[in-house]
Formats: structure tokens, sequence, C-alpha cells
């Protein structure tokens, strides 16, 4: 996959477009509408998550790797090609990151729907993370945008943040952030749906 890598304050943002994933996508869609069919846990607006009114099935879509080949495709083809260049990128700026790594990763669907938001969050377990729109409808200007805040800004400490980096959304675009950057979704005004998956690094190859 074509992708861009823009250094943002300390951190690296990763953009890729997955336009050749139309199979893929209607995929995930399928799963997602098969998920709340069978009554499935939602865990949005529940304590411990971060999404407010959407829905968002306790279900890692890794775990259809071996049944299905476009989830197959969807790991080797686009979660592992970008998490690998990821790493690649930061072991180039820190020479104490071994440039190969193993690892994990697991995936989740979330359903916006108009006035669904995110409180601001990190992804504690996990060293980055990745978000690919995969159904859209038009929002209005402002809404459903993905908010990274400066980590080092003085008023970070404070607890507030100055400097915040505004993406609107737009169907198959993909991005690769930190796990750990502080990031919340501004309130859809139409509904969204996103695929994210989390990258785990453990030692060792
Ligand atoms: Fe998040």
């Amino acid at each position: 996959m074509n992708h861009t890598i823009e250094t943002l304050w300390p951190i690296n943002l990763m953009h890729s477009r997955a336009d050749d994933f139309e199979d893929e996508r209607l995929y995930l869609l399928d799963r997602l509408a098969e998920l709340k069919d069978q009554g499935h846990r939602n865990t949005a607006g529940v304590n411990s998550n971060t999404t407010m009114n959407g829905y968002q099935p306790a279900y890692d879509l890794c775990m259809d790797y071996f049944d299905s080949p476009l989830m197959k495709n969807i790991v080797d083809k686009i979660i592992i090609p970008l998490s690998k260049t990821y790493w690649v990128k930061l072991a180039e700026n820190n020479i104490e990151i071994p440039k190969d790594a193993r690892m994990i990763h697991k995936s989740w669907l979330v359903e916006y729907e108009e006035g669904t938001y995110q409180n601001l969050h990190m992804h504690h377990t996990s060293l980055f993370t990745g978000v690919w729109t995969i159904y859209l409808e038009s929002q209005t200007l402002g809404n459903g945008e993905l908010h990274l805040h400066n980590p080092t800004t003085s008023s970070h400490t404070l607890g507030f943040y100055t400097a915040v980096k505004k993406i609107p959304p737009v169907l198959n675009d993909v991005y690769v952030i930190p796990a750990w950057l502080p990031h919340n979704v501004s309130p859809a005004s139409g509904k969204r749906i996103v695929f994210v998956w989390d990258t785990m690094v453990v030692p060792g190859n």
C-alpha cells in the first residue's frame, strides 16, 4: 500500500488509502451487521470505554483470520505492512529500537450514529493504533473528526491541550498513530463506521 508519513510534534502520523479493498470493506460491514443481529455485547457507553452512544461489539475481527480469506487479506495486506513500516520509521529515529519486532494485533469495529462521539483517551496497553473509515454518511464541518492532542505543549501537564490536529473523516482513509497519544472523536452528524486495530510489540522475533 502507498502511504505518507508526516512528522507531527514528537510523533509520526501515517496516512494511507484502502481504495483497493472494496470486498474487504463490504465484508467488515456485513460482519458488523451479523454481530448486531446476533445481539453481540455492546461495549460502547459503559465503564472502561470511551465511545458514547454508538455500537462497538466486543469482538476481535482478527479471530476471523483463518476462516475468512477477506479478513486474512486485511491482516496480511493492511495491518501487518502498515504496522511494520511504522515500526521501521520509529526505529530509524532511535537506535535503541530494534529493526525487527514481534507484533500482536487486535481489531474491532465502531459504529457512530448521529451524536456518537469519543471522549479523550489513550490505548494504554498498545504501542500504536490504526483506523480505517469503512462507511461514511456526509458530516457537517467539524463533526466526526479525529482529534490528536500534542502531548509536548506545556498546557498538557495542566490537563488541557492547546495544539490539536483535526482530521476530518474521509471514506477509505487509513491513519496510524501512537496508541499513547491522547485523542478523541467529535460527535458524528450521520452514520460513520470505522475499523480499528491496536498493535502490541513483544520482545523477541
Ligand atoms: Fe482510540
